[in-house]
């Protein structure tokens, strides 16, 4: 039996009486770590009322299986009854918390780069890399990419729309990671970094709906008192 079935395993087996932590609850999914014999396991389970959920969840291991080989994605141990999205628990801050102790920018933003474009070419692009929560430092200052909840997946058949979407879902990954490196409003790029970006229109009227709405439903003053409530 693989290391990844006995992990599984003993999730089946424990998971309504082991000690957890919740990580996160969004509108999809709820995210618990778990510490097992064979370490820490984060797991994502759809929330049963809503259909859509599971086959988020359900979608989303296949982005994880996917994506193995690249530095930077956590290690995917498998779906248990089709529903619950078992996955290495990666050590560390987010990267909203961990962003003023970073030790190496430049490298951090390197490494994380180099993901993205590993990423990109195995037909998988992120689409939610502005919120800083997507992206965890661990072990020696290696990024690690999370949820791809909402991530665009480039199909094998000639599918034009596809195509087109997957474009933008890379390039909006692309402007995510400049305005991380350099600020919501990037100055001072290398001419490399500039090269990679290129502001969308569907970037700008998705802000121009965002903003006024965050600002109508309190949205970020919710969401701070909630994490805090989870810490
Ligand atoms: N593999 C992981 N290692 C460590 N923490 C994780 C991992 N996966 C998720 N988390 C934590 O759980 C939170 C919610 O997980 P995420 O996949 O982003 O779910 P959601 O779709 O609800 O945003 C993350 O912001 C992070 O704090
Ligand atoms: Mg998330």
């Amino acid at each position: 039996m693989s290391d990844d079935q006995s992990i599984v395993d003993w999730i089946h087996r424990n998971l309504a009486t082991a000690p957890s932590k919740q990580l996160g609850e969004g509108y999809q999914a709820r995210v618990t770590a778990f510490d097992t014999p064979y370490g820490q396991v984060v797991v994502k389970q759809a929330h049963r009322d809503w259909l859509l959920g599971r086959a988020s969840v359900i979608r989303e291991s296949k982005i994880y299986q996917r994506l193995q080989t690249i530095p930077g994605i956590p290690r995917y141990f498998g779906l248990l009854s089709g529903e619950l999205l078992v996955l290495e628990l990666v050590p560390g801050l987010s990267l909203r918390a961990a962003e003023a102790e970073l030790v190496d920018r430049d490298a951090f933003f390197a490494s994380m780069l180099a993901t993205l474009k590993a990423m990109h070419a195995e037909g998988v692009a992120h689409g939610d890399l502005k919120r800083k929560d997507n992206i965890i430092v661990g072990p020696q200052n290696q990024p690690y990419l999370i949820d791809f909840g909402v991530a665009c997946l480039r199909k094998q058949a000639i599918a034009p729309f596809n195509k087109i979407w997957f474009k933008w879902a890379k390039q909006m990954d692309y402007n995510a990671w400049v305005k991380l490196k350099y600020g919501r409003k990037p100055r001072g790029m290398t001419a490399e970094d500039a090269a990679l970006y290129e502001p969308l229109w569907l970037e700008r009227i998705a802000r121009w709906i965002r903003v006024p709405w965050q600002k109508l439903t309190f949205r970020r003053w919710r969401k701070r008192r909630k994490n805090e409530g989870l810490q």
